[in-house]
């Protein structure tokens, strides 16, 4: 008889090794050189995308690397058009769509609803953003672009830029490098911007990475070998004109790009607002759309382990 594999999830970075990570940019790695071999891999399997929030390229990189993968893929894309609106807890959703699917990727906007959801699935539950909290699978795709880029996660100066409090990206992208020997973080962000006090406390601990901050990007982009902005996240703010006073706090244009080395790179989770003027998009070293395309390649990876189905 097979032996059945324990069921996994993704909730948090911290639910895979490092040497799973890099097994899975490894893999993403070989998906990308030969992708025709990994075409019916997912054959007659469904992925469910439950997405509680609105989302562009997470839900649909999950899609596209599913039906890449030769699976098929059901869900909904916003809470209004799901039974959430008449009242349904989550824990219900999931026993009913775990009938329907062999893996689930789910967005929220209530921390912990992801934890929550994994503790009634029978099928592998992912974490596709969860509030102000999580994003483990962009810190996939984070970690495959600057893999890709540099060679190697270690040793590296990461400027992360703009609103830390809130961001859910960054807080998944310092779980994760912190692991990597060398790692100096720059945290860049308004007073009232900085990561939450748990994040600042681990790095404090922390005696394999280095951490600075900084009020200015003039003052530190120099120094740094990926430059990652953010968008201030106007719905998680309590009110609109905090939003307002703190949304443009950082721009990045062409002048600022002069003084950043010739070898770094800028990246972004996107949706971009004002953060990154347009001009920037032509600057060789922008890689903020190649990095959305490694979210689906890398998703693909994903799907292939916690399906257990990597050759
Ligand atoms: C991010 C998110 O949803 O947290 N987007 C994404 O998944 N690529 C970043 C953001 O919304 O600012």
């Amino acid at each position: 008889m097979e032996e059945k594999k324990p069921l996994r999830h993704l909730i948090e970075i911290r639910d895979l090794t490092v040497a799973e990570i890099d097994s899975l940019i490894a893999l993403a790695g070989d998906i990308i050189a030969r992708p025709d071999d990994f075409a019916d891999t997912c054959k007659r399997k469904k992925l469910a995308t439950l997405f509680y929030e609105p989302s562009t390229r997470t839900r649909l990189s999950f899609e596209a690397a599913m039906l890449e993968l030769g699976g098929q893929i059901l869900g909904f894309a916003s809470q209004d058009s799901s039974s959430a609106s008449k009242g349904e807890s989550v824990a219900d959703t999931i026993r009913v769509v775990e009938g329907y699917a062999d893996i689930i990727a789910m967005r929220h906007p209530k921390e912990g609803a992801p934890v929550l959801a994994a503790q009634y699935a029978s099928v592998p539950m992912i974490n596709a953003g969860d509030g102000g909290h999580n994003h483990p699978t962009q810190t996939l795709t984070d970690l495959t672009t600057i893999q890709r880029e540099f060679g190697t996660l270690e040793g590296l100066t990461i400027g992360l830029c703009g609103d830390l409090k809130f961001g859910r990206t960054v807080h998944s992208l310092i779980a994760a490098m912190v692991r990597y020997p060398g790692t100096h973080f720059v945290l860049i962000s308004p007073q009232e911007l900085r990561p939450p006090v748990y994040i600042l406390d681990s790095l404090a601990r922390e005696t394999n990475c280095k951490c600075t901050e900084s009020r200015s990007l003039d003052a530190v982009i120099d120094s740094l070998d990926v430059l990652y902005m953010t968008r201030v996240q106007r719905e998680r703010f309590f009110n609109e004109a905090d939003y307002v006073r703190l949304k443009d706090s950082f721009i990045l244009d062409t002048d600022k790009m002069r003084g950043a080395k010739q070898d770094m790179i800028v990246m972004h989770p996107l949706p971009r607002v004002n953060e990154i003027s347009v001009a920037v998009d032509k600057d060789y070293r922008s890689r903020y759309f190649e990095q959305a395309k490694y979210g689906k390649y890398i998703r693909m990876a994903l799907i292939l382990e916690l399906l257990g189905l990597r050759q």
